[in-house]
C-alpha cells in the first residue's frame, strides 16, 4: 500500500505541475478532501500544488440551525423550536443532522398515516418527532465509545480531602440546590482542570465525580505521542469550539487533566472555559495511609503489618505506585506459598524495597509551581 501511495502522490504532483494556466488555457482547479491532513505527503502541500487549505470543522450552533432548516424546508414545522434543537445537537456533524431530519420527517409521516390524513398535505413536524429522531440518531463522533457510569466512588480515593470537597461542591451542589444557584445569580462551573504528577488520581477523581452525579463518563485523550504542533492546535481549537457550544447546554461539565498545565493555551484558562483549576498533589502521610487502606480492603493482613509505618516509609510514592505495591504484595505471598491466604509484613518489605518511586522532590516542586504562579495572578480556583 505504502509504495502505491507514494507512486500515486508523485504522479499527482507531476500532473499538477504540468497544469500551469496560460492565458489561452485557463487550466484546471484541483480540489481534494481528507480526514487526516497530516497523512498527506508534504510535497503535495506546497505552493504551486495544493496551496490553499481550509479546515471544514464540526458545525457550530448557528450552522447546525442552518443545516436543520435546509433539510426540513419542504415540511411545515410551525410548532418546533429549531433553535433549541440546534442547541441540543452538540457534536452532530452535517451527516448526523441529515439523518436526524430524515428520522424526524419519518416520524411525522408515520403519525399522519396512523391518523389517516393526507401525507403530502397534512404532515408537519412536532417536537415529539424530534424527540423520537434524537433517540435514534446519535452524533457519529461518539459511535464506538462505550459510555458507562463508572463504579469508582469518592471512598475509593485516599487522601486529597480538599480536592474532593471542592469537586463535590462543583458537581453535586448545582444538582442538589439549583434554586440556590439561580437565587444568587451564579452559574455552575463549566470546566475543571486537574493538574499534577502522573498516577495521583486525576482520572480517578473525574470518574468518581461522574459516579456521584450518576452520569456516564467518557474520556478523550489528547495524544501525547503526536507532538506535531498542528495536530495539537487542531485538538485545542476543537475543544474550545466545543466548550463555547456548551454554553447553552445545561448540566455539562468538562473535566480535563494534564501533567503539563503550562503547555496549555491561555485561551483555555479564560473564565467560562476551565473556570476551576485544581492541583492534585502526591499523597502526604495521611493520604498514603488511606490509599494503603483502600487497596488492602479485600486482603487479609497478618497482625505484624503496620500500614502507618509503611506510609511513613513510602514518601514520594504516588497513589498508582502504592496501588501497585499492594497488588504485588499478594503475588509475593503466593510466590512463597501458593496456598497462602494471609499476607505478612515481610511481603510488604520485599516488594517495597524492590520499588523506586519515580517522583523526586524537585519534580514535585515543578509540578506544583504552576499552581503558585496561577493563583498569584488571582483569576483561578
Ligand atoms: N489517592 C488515591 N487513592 C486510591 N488509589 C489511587 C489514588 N491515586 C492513584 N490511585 C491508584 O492509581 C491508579 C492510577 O490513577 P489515575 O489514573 O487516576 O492517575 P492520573 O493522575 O490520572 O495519572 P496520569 O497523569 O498518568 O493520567 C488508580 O487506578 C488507582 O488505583
Ligand atoms: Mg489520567
Amino acid at each position: 500500500r505504502k509504495g502505491q501511495d507514494v507512486r500515486i502522490a508523485s504522479q499527482l504532483g507531476i500532473l499538477m505541475d504540468s497544469n500551469k494556466a496560460t492565458s489561452s488555457t485557463p487550466g484546471v482547479v484541483v480540489v481534494a478532501s481528507t480526514n487526516s491532513v497530516d497523512a498527506i505527503d508534504p510535497a503535495l502541500r506546497r505552493y504551486g500544488r495544493f496551496d490553499i487549505e481550509t479546515d471544514v470543522t464540526v458545525p457550530n450552533k448557528k450552522e447546525r440551525l442552518q443545516i436543520l432548516e435546509l433539510y426540513t424546508r419542504k415540511i411545515p414545522r410551525n410548532s418546533c423550536d429549531l433553535e433549541s434543537i440546534a442547541a441540543s445537537c452538540n457534536g452532530y456533524v452535517g451527516a448526523d443532522l441529515w439523518a436526524l431530519c430524515r428520522e424526524a420527517i419519518k416520524s411525522a409521516i408515520r403519525r399522519s398515516l396512523i391518523a389517516k390524513k393526507d401525507v403530502k398535505k397534512d404532515s408537519s413536524l412536532t417536537m415529539e418527532d424530534w424527540k423520537n429522531a434524537s433517540s435514534l440518531v446519535q452524533p457519529s463522533i461518539t459511535r464506538g465509545i462505550t459510555v458507562e457510569i463508572p463504579d469508582v466512588t469518592w471512598n475509593d480515593i485516599g487522601g486529597l480531602k480538599d480536592v474532593k470537597t471542592k469537586l463535590r461542591q462543583a458537581v453535586e451542589w448545582p444538582m442538589k440546590h439549583p434554586a440556590a444557584f439561580s437565587r444568587l445569580g451564579i452559574t455552575p462551573n463549566r470546566g475543571i482542570l486537574l493538574h499534577g504528577p502522573p498516577g495521583c488520581s486525576k482520572t480517578t477523581l473525574a470518574k468518581a465525580a461522574a459516579n456521584a452525579a450518576n452520569v456516564p463518563f467518557f474520556s478523550l485523550r489528547g495524544d501525547s505521542s503526536s507532538s506535531s504542533s498542528a495536530a495539537s492546535e487542531r485538538l485545542l481549537s476543537t475543544l474550545l469550539t466545543e466548550m463555547d457550544g456548551l454554553e447553552e447546554a445545561k448540566g455539562v461539565l468538562v473535566f480535563a487533566a494534564t501533567n503539563r498545565p503550562y503547555l496549555l493555551d491561555a485561551a483555555l484558562m479564560r473564565p467560562g472555559r476551565f473556570d476551576m483549576i485544581l492541583y492534585v498533589p502526591p499523597p502526604d502521610l495521611e493520604g498514603r495511609l488511606e490509599i494503603l487502606n483502600v487497596h488492602t480492603r479485600r486482603m487479609k493482613l497478618q497482625s505484624d503489618v503496620d500500614l502507618r509505618k509503611l506510609a511513613e516509609d513510602t514518601e514520594l510514592f504516588t497513589g498508582a505506585e502504592l496501588a501497585g505495591l499492594c497488588r504485588e504484595v499478594g503475588t509475593a505471598a503466593l510466590r512463597e506459598n501458593i496456598d497462602a491466604s494471609v499476607v505478612f509484613d515481610r511481603h510488604f518489605q520485599i516488594v517495597k524495597n524492590a520499588l523506586n518511586p519515580s517522583l523526586t522532590k524537585e519534580a514535585i516542586d515543578s509540578y506544583s509551581s504552576f499552581r503558585k504562579t496561577s493563583s498569584r495572578s488571582g483569576c483561578l480556583e
